[in-house]
C-alpha cells in the first residue's frame, strides 16, 4: 500500500458515506510540509453534512485511527497527516531493494490476453513520424501492462494490400528493375508509386491497367502475387532495420492480406443479419443511429475496403487471442474509422465490441508543419535516428572522452531521446520536431533521466557496492523526503499508465523523480562515513531502480555510464 492509500483506509471509518475512490480523488498534497505529508479537504463535504468544515475536520480527526501516523491534526478545514518519517523511509525503501525491477509488479490483469495493434507501416512506402509514434507507444503501453500481469500481443497490421498495389505493379512494369529495388527498397518502390501518380493524369489507360493488375493480384494471379511477396518482403527488411534500432519486436506480422480469405465470412454474418444496403452499386452498412457515416463494405466493383479486413481482423483476434481487451495505437485521424468499426461489430452482435479501444495520437509536425509523404515533407525515421546519435555522441566526447563503450552509449542515449521525447508529450498533443532539444542533457528529456541514473550508479560503484542493509534511521534532508516519497507513488503511476493508455505519465514521472534525486544529490555529500551513509546509499540504488524501470516500460536503456 502507498501512503495515499493508508490515509485513504485511515479516514474511511470516519467517511462512511464516500467510497475509498472518492476519498482517494480528494486527498492532496500540502503546500508546505508544516502542514503535513498528505490532506485531505472537508469543503466539498460542508454542503450535504449541513456543517462548517473547520467541525468537520475536527470531528473527522476525533474518528480516525491514526496509529500509522506521527499524528493528524486538523488544521481549519484541513485533516493533516504527518507521516512517521524513518518508518516510512525504511518501509518504501525495503520494498524497492527487496524487489528491484520488480518493485510496481501487480497481479491486475490475471494474464488476460490483450493484442495491441501497434507500428503497422504501408508496404513500399517508408515509415513515417506517425508510424513512429504508434510504435515507440504501442511498445511501451505492451510493457507497462505486463508489469500488470496482462498479456500484450504485440501485432504489426502492415497495410500490405489494397488497389496501389495494382498502381504500384503496373509502375514497376513500367519502370522498375529489380536490381534497382534490392539496393533501396523503399525509396525506389517509392518513386515509381509517385511517378505513376504524375504521369496518370495525362494517361488514364495506365488507372485501367492498375485496376487490372490488382484484379489479378486478388485472383491470385501467379505474376501479381509473385511481385507483390516480393515487394512485401523487401519493405519488411528495411522496417525491420528499423525495429532493431529501437530494439522494439512483434508477436505477429499479419497484414491486411492474411485477411483476404477471411472477409467473405465477415459478408455473410451482415447479409444473415440483414445489415448491408445497396448505395450507389456498393454494399454499405447503415450506422445513422450512432450519428456515424455508412461504412462501406463492398465497392461496386466487388473489391473489399479497409474496414472489411478490420472486421474480419477484430474476430479472428477475439477467435484466437480471446482478448480481455483489444487495443488499437492509431492516429487521431482515423477515429471515425474505429468508430465505424465497434458500431458494426456491435450491429453484428458482438458483445466484446466494447473491449475494442481505438488509442489514438496526435501528430508530429516540423516547424509547425504538417508533414506528408505526397507534400514531400517526410522526415525520415532512420536519418533522425542517425543524427540523434551523432549529437549524443558529440556531447558524450565533451563530457566523458574516456568512456569505454562510447558506441553503445551514444546509440544508447540517441535512440532513446527520440523515444523520450515522443512518449513524454500526452499522445492526444501535437508537438513539434526539433533534434537538438530532443537529444539535450539539460531539461525535461531522456538523456537528464539517463543521466541521473547513471550519476547514481557511479556512486554505488565509489562506494564500492556494500552490502546495503536498510535501517530505520532519518534521512533528514527535505530533498530525500520529497524523493522518497516519489519513490512510493511508482507503483500508483504504473496502474494509471494503464488505465489511461498513457506512456506520458510515466515519462513525467521519471523527469520528477530526477529532478528530485538531482536536487537531493546537489545539497547532500553522500559518501561520508556516518551513521546516515547506508540509509543514503540505500536511497541512491532504489532512485537507480526505479529510474532504470521507468525507462525500461518507456523502452528506453539506462546506461550505467555516460
Ligand atoms: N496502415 C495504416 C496506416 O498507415 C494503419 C493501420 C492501423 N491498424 C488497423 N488495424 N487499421 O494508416
Amino acid at each position: 500500500m502507498d501512503y495515499k492509500q493508508l490515509v485513504a483506509a485511515a479516514l474511511a471509518p470516519a467517511l462512511p458515506d464516500l467510497t475509498q475512490e472518492a476519498i482517494l480523488d480528494k486527498i492532496e498534497q500540502p503546500k508546505t510540509s508544516k502542514q503535513g505529508d498528505l490532506a485531505f479537504p472537508t469543503f466539498t463535504l460542508a454542503k450535504t453534512l449541513h456543517k462548517a468544515p473547520q467541525m468537520i475536520a475536527s470531528d473527522i480527526v476525533e474518528k480516525v485511527d491514526g496509529s500509522d501516523f506521527e499524528k493528524v491534526v486538523a488544521m481549519g478545514p484541513y485533516v493533516n497527516f504527518f507521516f512517521k518519517k524513518e518508518a516510512f523511509a525504511a518501509d518504501i525503501l525495503n520494498q524497492v531493494l527487496a524487489n528491484g525491477g520488480h518493485f510496481g509488479d501487480a497481479k491486475l490483469g490475471e494474464a488476460g490476453q490483450v493484442p495491441i495493434d501497434m507500428s503497422s507501416p504501408n508496404i513500399a512506402k517508408p515509415i513515417s513520424m506517425g508510424h513512429l509514434r504508434s510504435t515507440v507507444i504501442g511498445n511501451s503501453l505492451a510493457n507497462i501492462l505486463s508489469k500488470l500481469d496482462y498479456q500484450p500481443v504485440k501485432i504489426n497490421h502492415l497495410g500490405d494490400w489494397g488497389t496501389q498495389f495494382g498502381k504500384l505493379i503496373t509502375a514497376y512494369k513500367m519502370w522498375g528493375s529489380e536490381a534497382e529495388v534490392k539496393a533501396d527498397p523503399i525509396n525506389n518502390l517509392l518513386k515509381y508509386y509517385v511517378r505513376f501518380h504524375k504521369e496518370d493524369v495525362d494517361h488514364p489507360e495506365m488507372d485501367d491497367e492498375a485496376r487490372e493488375w490488382f484484379k489479378k493480384l486478388e485472383n491470385g494471379d501467379e505474376e501479381a502475387t509473385h511481385l507483390w511477396s516480393w515487394f512485401r518482403s523487401e519493405s519488411l527488411k528495411a522496417f525491420k532495420k528499423i525495429y532493431q534500432r529501437l530494439d522494439i519486436d512483434f508477436d505477429s506480422f499479419k497484414g491486411e492480406a492474411f485477411y483476404n480469405d477471411k472477409m467473405q465470412e465477415v459478408v455473410d454474418i451482415l447479409e444473415d443479419k440483414h445489415l448491408l444496403q445497396e448505395s450507389q452499386g456498393a454494399e454499405v452498412v447503415d450506422l445513422s443511429k450512432y450519428d456515424l457515416n455508412p461504412a462501406l463494405i463492398k465497392k461496386s466493383d466487388g473489391a473489399t475496403l479497409y474496414i472489411t479486413r478490420d472486421l474480419a481482423a477484430a474476430i479472428y483476434r477475439k477467435r484466437t487471442y480471446d482478448f480481455v481487451q483489444s487495443l488499437y495505437v492509431v492516429g487521431n485521424e482515423q477515429t471515425n474509422h474505429f468508430k465505424q468499426l465497434k458500431a458494426v461489430l456491435t450491429e453484428m452482435g458482438f458483445d466484446w465490441a466494447d473491449q475494442i479501444h481505438h488509442i489514438p495520437f496526435g501528430l508530429i509536425t516540423s516547424g509547425g508543419k504538417k508533414l506528408s509523404t505526397r507534400s514531400g515533407r517526410v522526415i525520415l525515421l532512420d536519418k533522425v535516428l542517425d543524427d540523434a546519435v551523432a549529437l549524443a555522441h558529440e556531447q558524450i566526447e565533451a563530457k566523458n572522452p574516456d568512456l569505454p563503450n562510447k558506441d553503445e552509449v551514444a546509440d544508447a542515449v540517441g535512440i532513446g531521446a527520440v523515444v523520450f521525447h515522443d512518449l513524454k508529450n500526452e499522445r492526444m498533443n501535437s508537438f513539434d520536431f526539433n533534434l537538438e532539444e530532443v537529444v539535450r542533457f539539460e531539461g525535461e528529456t531522456g538523456p537528464y533521466v539517463q543521466y541521473a541514473h547513471a550519476r547514481a550508479e557511479s556512486i554505488l560503484r565509489k562506494a564500492g557496492s556494500p552490502e546495503i542493509a536498510v535501517t530505520g534511521q532519518t534521512l533528514s534532508d527535505p530533498a530525500a523526503w520529497d524523493t522518497l516519497k516519489l519513490l512510493s507513488e511508482f507503483p500508483a503511476t504504473v496502474v494509471r499508465a494503464s488505465t489511461e493508455y498513457e506512456p506520458s505519465v510515466i515519462a513525467k514521472y521519471a523527469i520528477h523523480l530526477a529532478k528530485a534525486y538531482n536536487k537531493y544529490y546537489a545539497n547532500t555529500k553522500i559518501l561520508v562515513e556516518d551513521d546516515e551513509l547506508n540509509a543514503r546509499l540505500a536511497l541512491v540504488k532504489s532512485v537507480s531502480i526505479v529510474l532504470k524501470e521507468a525507462l525500461r516500460l518507456l523502452g528506453v536503456k539506462a546506461p550505467d555510464e555516460m
